[in-house]
């Protein structure tokens, strides 16, 4: 696994000799305050990110974490408004960084948690950045009880030219403990 983002400090040498490879994994996720089965637990870790980094390892892939410049309510109820308040007037929240492109991937794992029943605004805002023709998108995400919510007719629409090849849905309090099946999912989508 390979971190492209700028703003990441691991970088596992694993990549070989500067080739790219053709998997990328770009997740959003959010530490501070959520939801857990019915109570609201404080984490310093991000469910998807989890199940992200999982996908990446099991893939070979780089990894793209994608962040906005102004963060989200730590509180959970007020991070729930901000972010129904964006899906509503379907804003592109700025990010902190993007790639310079993705021309060299061939599949794209695009992996966040379900807010509000899709993916949060800013995961569009890298989306439409790009160029998606001819690429495989696989849609991830992790949530509460919505399931991929409408993730996978969300990312079909988004990623203009690209075949959504798979799905999957994890429950958020149980990412941390998924390495086994979202890592024999990935291995079967990156064949
Ligand atoms: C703003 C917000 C909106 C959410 N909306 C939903 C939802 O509509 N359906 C659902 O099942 N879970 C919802 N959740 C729960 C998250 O999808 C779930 O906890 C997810 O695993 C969080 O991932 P993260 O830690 O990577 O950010 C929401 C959480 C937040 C913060």
């Amino acid at each position: 696994m390979f971190y492209i983002n700028t703003f990441n400090k691991h970088i596992d040498n694993r990549m070989i000799s500067g080739t790219m490879t053709k998997n990328l994994v770009v997740y959003y996720s959010r530490k501070g305050e959520n939801y857990f089965g019915g109570s609201i637990r404080s984490i310093e870790k991000g469910n998807t990110e989890y199940v992200a980094e999982y996908i990446a390892e099991a893939t070979g892939a780089d990894l793209f974490e994608i962040e906005t410049v102004k963060g989200y309510p730590e509180d959970y109820m007020k991070c729930t408004e901000v972010a129904k308040a964006e899906q509503k007037e379907g804003a592109r929240p700025e990010l902190r960084s993007k790639p310079e492109s993705i021309d060299g991937y061939d599949n794209v794992f695009v992996c966040g948690p379900c807010w509000w029943g899709t993916y949060p605004m800013a995961v569009f805002t890298f989306i439409d950045s790009f160029d998606w023709n001819g690429k495989r998108v696989f849609a991830v995400m992790t949530h509460e009880g919505s399931g991929l919510g409408s993730s996978e007719r969300d990312l079909k629409n988004a990623c203009r030219g690209a075949v959504l090849a798979g799905s999957i849905a994890i429950s958020g309090s149980q990412a941390q403990s998924s390495k086994k099946r979202v890592s024999d999912w990935a291995k079967g989508c990156a064949e």
